[in-house]
């Protein structure tokens, strides 16, 4: 049952060439689909929950369902992670709900209050065997920011290599989200889709040996957007990240884990759209919620190998055996 930290994954990931895939789970078929997809690919994974998730489902719902996901996928190895916690109380609770990891999200802070939060985090975290991911830099597309802002001053909500080592020293962070020229969502770019992989390259060179983390990197795939768009939708000028940029950020920059969760949302609506509009009598809930689910297995197996995460899950669960990490209270509850 190998349900563990994210540290096993990423111990071989950050020279691995590869990167670990955390997709946002907010329901059964979400679940299903995402492990379906890992389980043919024999890819390690990460599942996250959103405060938004827990509050949708019922994070005892969730519970059962991650639970069997795990228990029908014994040989897959699966990091439980909190996205985008924000608060320490949150951050408790999903420490007794058997999470392996959690994020602590203060890039909305000044500098000094962000390390003040995420410290107060890694403290609990670690003392209960859990791992922090935190976040530093403002998420947002390049393009939004060059608009009405001076072309020298876009840099500025880029992550800062200085400032991401001096936050790594104090608060002693597992993993680091960076500001790159992503954003979450399916509207990431005006114009060309561009990132910032210099940027990092220069945090790689002053934080060496902390895994990167990149925040809204779904790609938005423009078959789901035809879709949604031919059958009743209306999402004009969506636009995410190309696949090929990930895989470069990933196999030839180092980035070790990705966050998914728009595309799993544009698979789903794509495929209940679908149904509904050519099969105007269907009113059985399997009958498209399983086509949407179908379309998060093969959109996640794509993903998989645009992270050059296929075929890594044995060798990461030698490491995490090597490693010697206790389990998780999680089948206690
Ligand atoms: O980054 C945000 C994730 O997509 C989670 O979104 O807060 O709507 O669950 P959510
Ligand atoms: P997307 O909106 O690009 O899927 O990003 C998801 C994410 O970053 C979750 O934390
Ligand atoms: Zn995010």
């Amino acid at each position: 049952m190998p349900l563990m930290t994210t540290k096993p994954m990423f111990d071989l990931a950050y020279d691995g060439g590869f990167a670990i895939g955390a997709f946002n789970v907010n329901n059964m078929e979400i679940t299903q689909g995402i492990i379906s997809a890992c389980a043919a690919e024999k890819s390690p994974l990460i599942l996250q929950i959103s405060k938004g998730a827990r509050k949708y489902a019922n994070m005892r719902f969730l519970r059962h369902i991650i639970s069997a996901a795990v228990e029908e996928n014994p040989e897959l190895p699966i990091a439980i992670h909190l996205d985008h916690g924000d608060t320490v109380d949150l951050v408790k609770a999903c420490l007794s709900d058997g999470f392996t990891s959690v994020m602590i999200d203060g890039s909305h802070e000044p500098f000094e209050g962000n390390i003040k939060l995420t410290a107060e985090v890694v403290k609990v975290a670690h003392q209960a065997g859990v791992v922090v991911e935190a976040e530093l830099g403002i998420l947002g597309g390049i393009e939004e920011h060059v608009v009405g802002v001076k072309a020298e001053d876009v840099e500025k909500f880029l992550t800062d290599p200085e400032q991401a080592q001096d936050f790594w020293k104090r608060t002693k962070v597992d993993s680091l989200a960076i500001a790159i020229g992503t954003s979450h969502g399916a509207y990431k770019f005006k114009h060309e889709a561009k990132l910032a992989m210099g940027r990092i390259e220069q945090i790689m060179k002053t934080c060496p040996g902390l895994p990167l983390v990149m925040h809204g990197s779904s790609s938005v795939p423009q078959e789901f957007i035809d879709l949604i768009n031919k059958y009743g939708g209306s999402m004009p000028n969506a636009k995410g990240v190309p696949e090929e940029q990930i895989y470069a950020a990933v196999t030839k920059y180092g980035v070790c884990k990705v966050n998914i969760d728009t595309d799993l949302r544009l698979a789903l609506t794509a495929k209940i759209r679908e149904v509904f509009a050519t099969k105007p009598s269907e009113f059985d809930p399997r009958n498209y919620l399983g086509p949407g689910r179908e379309a998060i297995v093969s959109m996640v197996r794509r993903k998989l190998q645009a992270l050059n995460s296929v075929g890594k899950a044995e060798a990461v669960v030698k490491q995490w055996k090597k490693l010697g990490e206790p389990m998780p209270a999680y089948y206690k509850k």
